[in-house]
């Protein structure tokens, strides 16, 4: 079957049998390897991307399922790498092998979408799918906050209040 799917705003075309998880579609189809495969059986969140702005498991999400929504990958969070998310992450040095941490900044997108500034308790909450070997869950947690706090500024800042 022919699929066209809407990723990181533009539509791209795959050939792939309907039960074709995403995560495949997404890395060996489209090359977009940003998005890891763990243990594809939606245990660890290392295949974490937004669709329709929800956190959800490509591992287990079949390309058939997805048909027009926006799937948005870590390629796609920002054009220039300069989401909150990501300058949080880059400033408190966040990632420690680095191979849950699409994962873990994709689930914190579709956090921050829907609870700008969230409590130690809705992080844990939110980011409880999304394991680490490395457990740099206190780190997560810190820049996540700090994300919070950059998103503000850049509000603030686009819309000419807070000065
Ligand atoms: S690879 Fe999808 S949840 Fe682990
Ligand atoms: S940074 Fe190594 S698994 Fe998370």
């Amino acid at each position: 079957m022919k699929y066209q799917l809407k990723i990181n705003g533009q539509t791209r075309t795959i050939e792939a049998p309907e039960d074709m998880p995403l995560l495949w579609a997404l890395r060996d189809g489209l090359e977009l390897k940003g998005t890891k495969f763990g243990c594809g059986i939606a245990q660890c969140g290392a295949c974490t991307v937004l669709i329709d702005g929800v956190a959800r498991r490509s591992c287990v999400t079949p390309v058939s399922s997805v048909g027009k929504s926006a799937i948005t990958t870590i390629e796609g969070l920002s054009p220039d790498a300069t989401h909150p998310l990501q300058k949080a992450w880059e400033e408190l040095d966040v990632p420690q092998c680095g191979y849950c941490q699409a994962g873990q900044i994709m689930s914190a997108a579709a956090l921050l979408s829907k609870t700008p500034n969230p409590t130690d308790a809705d992080i844990d909450t939110a980011m409880g799918g999304n394991l680490c070997r490395c457990a740099t869950y206190l780190r997560i947690r810190r820049a996540i906050h700090r994300a919070a706090e950059l998103g503000k500024t850049t509000a603030s800042s686009a819309t000419g209040s807070g000065r």
